[in-house]
């Protein structure tokens, strides 16, 4: 049964039906259309439009209907109705007759949809919001685990300074930090109630659009009906969340991939979250990674899609707009899936150290302290990193790293190195020395792991 038809002669067109039919996917709105229909009803029963035992019949209805199909949400997806909207309608009118009839007085599917649609991406975002904590505890306890393995850093994946495992899985806890509080604003933004709305001119019933809000958990109303029922900012902004976010996991899931190569052989990743070869029987695949990195693009797609969709598109609703969901849901199930993929691969990450200690002591990332103690005998920085440039080619030609060079090999690029240059070219004292806010140093990482178990509790 259409919620429309009055003025038509013929039937649609089976493939027209298909087409247009959303139920397919909407049908993931039940929960919230049930619910945005017990406030609705309420608020009729407000403004006389239903008097108290027909809200009451209707609420009653409304309950059953959420219980019959709790768990079953899925066979609502082929009932054959047009959409979420239609179908609860339907089964509204089937349970208590003529009355659910009533219900629809004052509203459209249009503010219908859009209040749906925000009831959802609360509780996404809310859902999301803990999955993104829970990655970020996993990435705090390996990073307060290995507080003391110095580590390999790169810039341009050449071997630059020596940083720590923790400095490098902190440096992404701060990222999906910036990601939380990017989906909270986001989340307050959204949430006003645009039901009331109607069509796209008001409801014409004196509905107290405030308490109505209020009965739906929203912090107030919308204040324009035309925006209401058009703005879909909150899909574009979730979108845009997801595809930040995204993209610090991607990029996390590469590190991981170059630190699980064979090349490399930093890090050994778990068999719960690796794959083997159908033909190659040596090989452990870092598939969870791979397809993590992969899945980026499929949600950055969705945020590119969302955004065409309601490009130049005019006030106010447009049947565009049912376009909407599919990448919506989509890239939130994605997010909120490689979210949990990833906690489970740092549960059970382990390091090889010393793998790990070897690639950090080589590669002359001890070449910048050199030029350093070179200016604290006065010589000037341009020279100094000059010299050093001539002693990591000499050492290289030696075959050896900088600390294996003799005083007498060292005096040979510039006098004024002498013994109490050893301890300088010492991982340690590299890593002690950048005891700054945000810096390397064990002890600001010890202080930071500090405060982020208060923070993340
Ligand atoms: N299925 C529609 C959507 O998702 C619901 C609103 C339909 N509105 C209409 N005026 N036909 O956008």
């Amino acid at each position: 049964m259409a919620l429309w038809g009055g003025r038509f002669t013929q039937d649609s067109d089976v493939r027209f039906k298909h087409f247009n039919d959303s139920l397919r996917f909407d049908y993931r709105l039940f929960h919230e259309d049930v619910e945005g229909s017990r406030a609705w009803a309420q608020a009729l029963a407000k403004v006389n439009v239903l008097s108290e035992q027909e809200c009451a019949d209707l609420l009653r209805a409304l309950n059953e209907l959420e219980q019959e199909m709790s768990g079953r949400e899925q066979e609502i997806a082929v009932a054959g109705d047009e959409d979420i909207h239609s179908y609860v309608e339907r089964r509204l009118i089937e349970k208590v007759g003529a009355l659910g009839k009533k219900l629809h007085t004052g509203r459209s599917r249009n503010d219908q949809v859009a209040l749906d649609l925000k009831l959802f991406c609360r509780s996404a975002a809310d859902d999301l919001l803990k999955a993104i904590r829970a990655l970020q505890r996993e990435l705090l306890k390996v990073a307060d685990q290995y507080q003391g393995v110095i580590f390999p850093g790169y810039t341009h994946l050449q071997r630059a300074q020596p940083v720590t495992f923790s400095h490098f899985c902190l440096a992404y806890l701060q990222m999906l930090d910036r990601d939380f509080v990017r989906l909270s604003n986001a989340r307050n933004l959204l949430n006003t109630c645009p039901l009331g709305s109607a069509a796209l001119a008001g409801t014409a019933y004196p509905i107290d659009r405030e308490a109505l809000a209020q009965s739906l958990g929203f912090k107030g109303a919308t204040h324009n009906s035309l925006d209401a029922v058009s703005d879909r900012d909150h899909v574009m902004e979730l979108l845009s969340c997801a595809s930040v976010s995204m993209v610090h996991l991607s990029r996390l899931a590469e590190d991981l991939i170059i630190y699980n190569s064979g090349e490399a052989n930093f890090i050994e990743l778990s068999d719960k979250v690796t794959s083997g070869s159908s033909l190659m029987p040596q090989k452990k695949n870092p598939d969870a990674l791979e397809l993590i990195r992969g899945k980026t693009g499929r949600v950055v797609g969705a945020l590119m899609g969302s955004l065409t969709t309601v490009k130049a598109l005019p006030l106010a609703y447009d049947k565009d707009l049912q376009e909407d969901k599919e990448g919506l849901f989509d890239a939130l199930d994605t997010w909120h899936e490689c979210l949990d993929m990833m906690a489970l691969v740092f549960e059970d990450i382990k390091l090889n150290t010393d793998k790990i200690e070897a690639a950090a002591k080589g590669g002359y990332s001890n070449a910048t302290e050199l030029a350093d103690y070179l200016v604290s005998k006065g010589v000037p920085f341009r020279e100094a990193h000059s010299v050093v440039g001539q002693v990591v080619l000499y050492a290289i030609e030696q075959k050896k790293p900088l600390e294996e060079l003799s005083v007498a090999e060292f005096q040979k690029f510039n006098a004024v190195i002498s013994d109490d240059v050893y301890p300088i070219l010492s991982l340690q004292s590299i890593l002690a020395k950048r005891n700054v806010l945000g810096g390397v140093a064990l002890e600001q990482t010890r202080a930071e792991i500090e405060a982020l178990k208060k923070h993340l509790g």
